[in-house]
């Protein structure tokens, strides 16, 4: 752990260094280096790799393409590269942010591109500005796409998950970056983390926990809030009875997106956790029955939720598709409760009611096959954290005995954070830019 902290202080160092020392050589005044602050050491040092061998402005004048000489090609449009133009008055480097205003943008001016130095391409425009890109920037950009930062491939799991899912030392989440980062990894590509020998004492566990990200989610729930046995409550979360698979807030328009479980004791008996992946669900249902499949991605139903906690009264509602599509018609989203259902169901016309309500039995139904659901108890000491946008999670019924209370508490937080957190920590320890 101290190397790994060492070794992240002595590359920070060596990242400011190689900064300034370059900046101040390559910037002579009216021009100034593409250095983006948010892109680190990687990106800098890519610009040795790949070299451009031929710039070639389109006949309209409008473009150009740019070849490199691993065969790579790509057409820049002129006026998204005086939008992006990164001399001093445009652009200020040390923040990553623009002065340019949109309105300033003359729609007919007219831009060159030229090879400077390895590595370095002249971007001249009229009005006077001029900069020199990293032919490396350029490289990473594709017109068309929009870059999120780093991407992990999803991998679908069943109910053997535990049989190769990593599990991770609290200590070890808390104290080393990278393990942190695996561990959020885990998130991404299974939708679910182990994390082992978690102290029991209170909230804190759970409050440093996300302070390795960023900041707890508040809900009506609270803070950290415990799940455990209340009378006359709202939620039948806080009972001892079974808690069918669901995800979390159904009924929010923004929906936690993470939740952290940390066990603090167990039941003397039942009270087993489950977890499904709902991406695995929606994926098998668009193969096996595609009806079902369409009906779930086009009826919106109602959710809500009426109590009170933390002295506050509540009256929370919403709708959701149960599986929400993305722009690339990718399974991005499930939204499923039994107990927060209401009345409400649009989108679906009458006559398809009936086959609506079969194709939601049979959601609720697959979840439960023994290949898909992954059934665990959360012992004393260890944390679940689950993308709620992705796994279903519920728990079976149990019993307590009076002297022993079961106390299991949870906590949110949203994807902006994890994801922010992430691509600081992708700059770091992410093969793929070693
Ligand atoms: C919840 C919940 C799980 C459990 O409170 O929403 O899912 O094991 N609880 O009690
Ligand atoms: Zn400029
Ligand atoms: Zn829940």
């Amino acid at each position: 752990m101290i190397t790994s902290y060492a070794l992240s202080a002595s590359r920070n160092i060596f990242f400011k260094l190689f900064k300034q020392a370059y900046c101040k050589e390559a910037a002579p005044p009216k021009q100034s280096m593409l250095y983006d602050a948010s892109l680190p050491f990687f990106n800098q040092r890519k610009q040795f790799s790949q070299q451009v061998t031929e710039i070639k402005s389109s006949d309209d004048g409008h473009s150009v393409t740019v070849l490199w000489d691993d065969g790579h090609k790509m057409k820049y449009p002129y006026i998204w590269l005086r939008d992006n133009c990164r001399c001093a008055s445009c652009y200020d480097s040390p923040v990553a942010t623009r002065k340019f205003l949109i309105n300033d943008l003359d729609l007919d001016a007219k831009f060159k591109l030229s090879e400077q130095n390895a590595g370095e391409l002249m971007f001249y425009g009229t009005e006077g500005h001029q900069t020199i890109i990293q032919s490396s920037w350029l490289r990473d950009k594709t017109f068309g796409t929009i870059d999120m930062g780093p991407v992990f491939d999803t991998k679908l799991w069943g109910a053997d998950l535990l049989s190769y899912l990593p599990k991770f030392k609290y200590e070890d989440v808390l104290t080393d970056d990278e393990i942190l980062y695996r561990w959020m990894q885990s998130v991404k590509i299974h939708g679910i983390a182990l994390i082992n020998d978690a102290p029991t004492h209170d909230d804190e566990e759970l409050r440093n926990l996300t302070e390795r990200i960023g900041h707890i989610r508040q809900t009506f729930y609270g803070v950290v809030f415990g799940v455990k046995s209340k009378k006359d409550t709202y939620f039948p979360g806080y009972t001892s009875a079974e808690l069918p698979l669901h995800t979390d807030y159904t009924f929010g328009a923004n929906t936690p997106g993470i939740i952290n479980f940390h066990g603090l004791k167990r039941a003397p008996s039942g009270g087993k956790s489950m977890f499904v992946d709902g991406f695995k669900i929606a994926n098998d249902l668009k193969a096996s029955d595609p009806d079902a499949h369409r009906l779930l991605c086009t009826g919106v139903m109602s959710f809500g939720l009426v109590g009170f906690d933390c002295g506050r009264h509540f009256d929370n509602r919403g709708q959701s598709k149960i599986i929400n599509l993305d722009k690339d018609g990718q399974v991005g989203k499930i939204s499923f409760s039994q107990h927060a259902r209401k009345d409400g169901i649009a989108k679906i016309p009458m006559e398809q009611v009936r086959s609506f309500y079969k194709a939601v039995q049979k959601f609720a139904s697959v979840i439960y096959a023994p290949d898909n659901l992954l059934k665990f108890m959360i012992e004393e000491g260890d944390m679940v954290t689950v993308d709620n946008d992705r796994v279903l999670h519920g728990r079976e019924k149990f019993q307590t005995d009076g002297s022993k209370e079961r106390a299991l508490h949870g906590a949110y937080f949203d994807h902006d954070e994890f994801e922010s957190r992430l691509r600081i920590l992708s700059k770091q320890f992410s093969k793929k830019h070693n």
